[in-house]
């Protein structure tokens, strides 16, 4: 219907980018980019009213998003003239407008377009040799300065690499470089530094971007003391494998917190990294993590490591904790031991109440989580299990 209309008002209907390129690839792309030649806000207002479904629009930058009722979002956009940017590359002044839409965007895999008018339904507008990128596995951009004018294609082009195992090809690699090297990842906020870095590490194959990144030497352009060596890249991509082992506990893990402590697991000065990940939240519980991280593979090998004290080492973590520990310690044991705290130990709990002990005639006080945490240390060690042993334990101390 979006190209129905386009015919009804007179202009060309593409999708573009991600879409596309996706549709190629077979991979599931539900975000819809189009983009008008024409009018694009009056083609949202005629695409909305069809559909039922809710519109914004920002009139000075000519676009607008519509949102179907099925919650799918759909981005229209006013093919930008720029004819007199790049006035070198110009082709004819009535195909510009597609064009040079396309021709401002990040790389040849994500510059192609699909006509959606009726007669010329389904025309694939390739300007740029993105199919042949496509098929060649090679991210690749279209212009010298890409990456000085949006340094946030360096994260991109890594991004996308990683994604789908694609190379980034060898001009633009150098490209790169240049543009680290003159310091151009240093114009970006921090915040949009961040989100890069966060897509990156949410997508599918962390590990590559992560190696990706430190052979472009971007993370030493950001952080000199962040230092990811073949050893961390191995064990973030052991982390998918680790929370299988989780799988069973029904626990809702955020991968990407336990990506992070991975990453961060050799840093000395924690506080000057850590907001490349994170706004503030977190911050406690990674400083923790990883401070206490020696001591409790310490106590993990101890000789005398009973169950109490296993116990008492790893409640309270979270669970993200608890996953990074076990991807982290590279050793069967602690691993074993992290399991019999999720199995079984974290689960005890005590039958006696408040209430039995009021009947037994034992004051209410300190005294109470004193007898409780007593009772579950026996219970965890074996010594007591119905109430009635809890019970009797309590008589006998
Ligand atoms: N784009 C660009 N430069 C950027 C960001 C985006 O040229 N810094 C262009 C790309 O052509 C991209 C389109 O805008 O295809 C839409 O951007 P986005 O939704 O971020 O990219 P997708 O390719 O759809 O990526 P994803 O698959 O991760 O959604």
């Amino acid at each position: 219907s979006a190209g129905e209309i386009g015919d009804k008002l007179n202009y060309k209907v593409f999708v573009v980018g991600g879409f596309v390129r996706d549709l190629i690839l077979n991979r599931p792309n539900f975000d819809i980019d189009i983009v008008i030649e024409g009018d694009g806000i009056e083609f949202a207002e005629e695409f909305n009213k069809r559909l039922n479904g809710t519109i914004n629009t920002y009139a000075s930058f000519g676009t607008a998003t519509v949102i179907l009722e099925t919650g799918e979002a759909i981005d229209i956009v006013t093919a930008r003239r720029e004819y007199y940017e790049h006035p070198a590359a110009l082709p004819k002044i009535e195909k510009s407008s597609i064009w040079s839409d396309l021709f401002r965007r990040d790389f040849t895999i994500n510059c192609m377009a699909l006509q959606l008018n009726e007669k010329k339904f389904g025309t694939l507008l390739d300007y740029f040799g993105g199919l042949e990128d496509l098929e060649n596995k090679k991210i690749r951009i279209l212009y010298n300065l890409s990456f000085i004018e949006d340094p946030t294609r360096i994260f991109r082009a890594i991004r996308f690499a990683a994604r789908m195992n694609f190379a980034i090809e060898e001009e633009t690699k150098e490209f790169i470089c240049k543009a680290i090297s003159e310091n151009m990842i240093k114009k970006l906020s921090e915040d949009r530094i961040r989100e890069e870095l966060v897509s990156i590490l949410k997508d599918s194959y962390p590990h590559l971007g992560l190696k990706l990144l430190t052979e472009y030497g971007v993370i030493n352009n950001l952080n000199s003391d962040l230092i990811i060596d073949a050893d961390i890249i191995e064990k973030v991509q052991n982390i998918t494998k680790s929370i299988k082992e989780f799988d069973s506990f029904n626990i809702e893990i955020s991968k990407y917190k336990v990506i992070v402590l991975q990453i961060l697991s050799s840093v000395n000065n924690l506080d000057e990294v850590m907001n490349l990940f994170f706004t503030t939240s977190h911050f406690e519980e990674i400083k923790n993590t990883l401070a206490h991280k020696n001591s409790i593979y310490e106590a993990l090998l101890a000789e005398n490591l009973d169950k109490y004290h296993l116990f008492t080492l790893l409640k309270g973590l979270s669970i993200e904790s608890l996953v990074f520990y076990y991807n982290d310690c590279n050793d069967e044991y602690m691993r074993h031991y992290i399991m019999l705290y999720m199995l079984i130990l974290r689960n005890i709990s005590i039958h006696v109440t408040g209430e039995d002990l009021k009947k037994l005639n034992i004051s209410p006080g300190p005294i109470y989580k004193k007898i409780f945490d007593e009772i579950l240390k026996a219970k965890i060690l074996g010594l007591v299990y119905s109430k009635e042993d809890e019970l009797k334990f309590i008589e006998k101390n």
